[in-house]
């Protein structure tokens, strides 16, 4: 049969692109311009479906706009190693000044096998006492340990957990873990934030994955200790919190809920004030994670704001009894709200609409995302 060409452009003003999307009815194609030739191949990659009309030539390879697998820009092959996972290639032309494309590919879409990641697996609570994980999220020198007043009343709180109530306890230093910045896959595409973190998946060496594995796996109650600096959480904590959007994003992209019956607690010190800001922030996070709190979901202490005699403030909050059984009793909260919800609340359907997918249903009758509705399908809106 003869090849149904269609023109898609002038070559004079393709050309001055090295890559880029074309349409051919509903298919997204990747055009690319390399050496003096034309190259077509799908514009969808086989990661997770994203553009690789948008994303960049490296030698002979399209580059993925979303987590940079490569794709040969004749071929469509995947870069060496990685043949057998090919996108469609596509016949072209050029022809009186236009650039010609055989809408019938010439070669298939292929995968070879990914190992799943270990945090991909189902998430299922193992019998045995309430597991509490404490997170200190204070930035201290590592080598120089020293006193810190949030980490201390961390430490008090489970120690309670462990030796008065019988509960697991595990505590994650985030100043001794190696972990990347969030890279805003999100702001890519909502589909381009993926569970496990496409950080987490791209870099072994990213240690970010003992907090999933905690967080999501492990742990039924989640104690997380901050100083205030500068009226807001430490800077660890956002660094974590930014890597935590994957958590809520399944919710968005993916029906999942990966927190479930997780129960969240805090301890918030510092030398100055603005308790109540930094309790808001975590817990609105908390909240949109799925997590729940218990009655009185914090314990805090500042010296306030003309108080700069922070050698005083350690002194204190080293001392106070009040302060660290304040910590034990936020502990003791904590566990007894989980162990009523590990006992007594059976896994249900997944929530409508929980976090804020609710606003999902208003941008896509708005706004017609490029392109995203053909990759959704072909992947059937997995990652
Ligand atoms: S690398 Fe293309 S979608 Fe992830």
């Amino acid at each position: 049969m003869e090849p149904n060409w269609v023109d898609v452009g002038a070559a004079a003003d393709l050309q001055k692109t090295p890559v880029q999307q074309v349409m051919i009815g509903r298919t997204k194609i990747a055009l690319t311009y390399l050496d003096g030739r034309f190259g077509a191949i799908s514009g969808v990659c086989n990661h997770v479906g994203g553009p690789l009309g948008e994303g960049r030539l490296k030698g002979e390879f399209v580059v993925c706009a979303w987590h940079y697998w490569k794709f040969h820009f004749a071929t469509g092959k995947g870069e060496p190693g990685y043949e057998e996972d090919a996108v469609p290639a596509y016949e072209i032309k050029v022809e009186t000044g236009r650039v010609w494309i055989n809408p019938e590919a010439i070669s298939k879409r292929s995968r070879k096998p990914h190992k799943v990641h270990p945090l991909a697996r189902e998430i299922k609570r193992a019998d045995g006492p309430i597991r509490v994980l404490g997170i200190a999220t204070t930035a201290l020198t590592v080598k120089y340990p020293r006193y810190s007043t949030s980490d201390d009343l961390l430490e008090s709180a489970l120690g309670h957990a462990k030796d008065a109530l019988g509960c697991e306890t595990q505590l994650i230093r985030l100043r001794e873990l190696s972990f990347r910045h969030c890279e805003g896959f999100y702001s890519k595409s909502a589909q381009a934030c993926t569970w496990p973190c496409s950080i987490t998946q791209m870099d072994a060496k990213d240690q970010m994955e003992q907090v999933y594995e905690g967080v999501v796996h492990w742990g039924d109650v989640i104690l997380i200790s901050t100083p205030i600096r500068w009226g807001g959480a430490s800077s660890l904590y956002y660094k974590m919190i930014e890597r935590m959007n994957c958590i809520q994003n399944q919710e968005t992209i993916a029906n999942k809920t990966l927190l479930r019956n997780k129960v969240a607690a805090f301890i918030i010190t510092g030398g100055q004030d603005n308790i109540q800001a930094v309790a808001g922030q975590l817990l609105g996070f908390f909240s949109e994670v799925g997590c729940q709190f218990p009655q009185f979901p914090f314990i805090a202490h500042s010296r306030g704001w003309s108080a700069e005699d922070m050698e005083n403030n350690t002194r204190y909050v080293r001392n106070s009894k009040m302060l660290h059984d304040g910590a034990a009793a936020l502990a003791g909260r904590a566990v007894a709200l989980a162990t009523v919800l590990v006992q007594n609340v059976k896994p249900a359907g997944e929530p409508v609409r929980g976090g804020r997918k609710a606003h999902q249903l208003d941008t896509r009758a708005q706004l017609p995302l490029a392109g995203q509705e053909e990759a959704r399908e072909e992947f059937g809106g997995q990652n």
